[in-house]
């Protein structure tokens, strides 16, 4: 029997692949046998992950992409069409976050979480999606949420926000695409060591915080390799318009 989660032969679109979560979803697509354009800004980053990837015979090739400019985006998805194929397979991940109370939030520090998280996660999700339409393979979408987006999380309230758009983004792409055999879901992580929360999970802090969490840990990024496989091959070619929470458990006690 063929392997239902292998990717061989199929282009996947990363963004954010520089760092944290992006990254480590870059490497588990190429090993999972795709072709991955690996999309963020410090393109040098993403040269060093090409040659991570060439190393163990795999197939990548870097892309400039700025999320919240839209005519980067565009270029880097018809880049990436060019030299690697056509997309059928989408990780829309790029993300960032600003941690305050409600009260302290400047009308930059909202503009710059949604610019990134929400229009920049509608822009390029509503790009590829045309592309796929066009060429009429169908593919599938596997947008980066998170707890905060279901969950209320101290501090993060424009962040939840963001995230909470892409979760219901997620349901009316995968409504309205399912014609044309794009499958459009979303995982929504839990807290996971990356560089976005590296140093408070190593604080005093944040090690208390992290006593409080049902199995008294954090994850790393290969804890979501299984979801991550799942949703992006045709293993869960049933599944559409779905959020899979991926936290641990942690929003049960949260
Ligand atoms: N780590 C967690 O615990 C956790 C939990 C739930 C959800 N998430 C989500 O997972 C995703 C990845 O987070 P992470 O923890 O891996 O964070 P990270 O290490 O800070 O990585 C963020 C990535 O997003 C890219 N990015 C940020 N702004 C961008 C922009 N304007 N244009 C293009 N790329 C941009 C960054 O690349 P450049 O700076 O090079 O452009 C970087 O590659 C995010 O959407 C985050 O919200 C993370």
């Amino acid at each position: 029997m063929s392997n239902p989660f292998s990717l061989e032969g199929q282009t996947a679109l990363v963004t954010g692949a520089s760092s944290g979560l992006g990254r480590h979803f870059a490497l588990t697509l190429a090993k999972a046998g795709a072709r991955v354009a690996v999309c963020a800004r410090r393109t040098d980053r993403l040269k060093e992950l090409v040659e991570e990837i060439e190393a163990f015979d795999g197939r990548a090739m870097a892309f400039s992409m700025d999320v919240t400019d839209h005519d980067s985006i565009v270029s880097a998805i018809d880049g990436a069409e060019t030299e690697l194929g056509a997309t059928r397979v989408l990780v829309n991940n790029a993300g960032t976050t600003v941690t305050k109370k409600i009260v302290d939030f400047t009308v930059e520090d909202y503009d710059h979480v949604m610019d990134t998280n929400l229009r920049g996660a509608w822009l390029v999700a509503q790009e590829v999606g045309r592309k796929m339409i066009v060429h009429g393979h169908g593919g599938s979408i596997v947008n980066i949420a998170s707890m905060a987006g279901i969950h209320t999380v101290r501090l993060l309230s424009v962040y939840g926000m963001s995230k909470s758009g892409v979760v219901h983004m997620t349901r009316f792409m995968a409504q309205e695409w399912a014609r044309y055999d794009i499958r459009v879901n979303a995982i929504a992580p839990g807290y996971i060591e990356t560089e976005l929360n590296a140093d408070f999970f190593a604080s005093e802090k944040g090690q208390e915080f992290v006593e409080r969490f049902l199995r008294k840990r954090v994850g790393k990024p290969a804890d979501l390799d299984g979801v991550l496989l799942l949703l992006a091959s045709g293993a869960s070619d049933f599944v559409t318009g779905t959020v899979i929470e991926a936290d641990d458990g942690l929003s049960l006690v949260m």
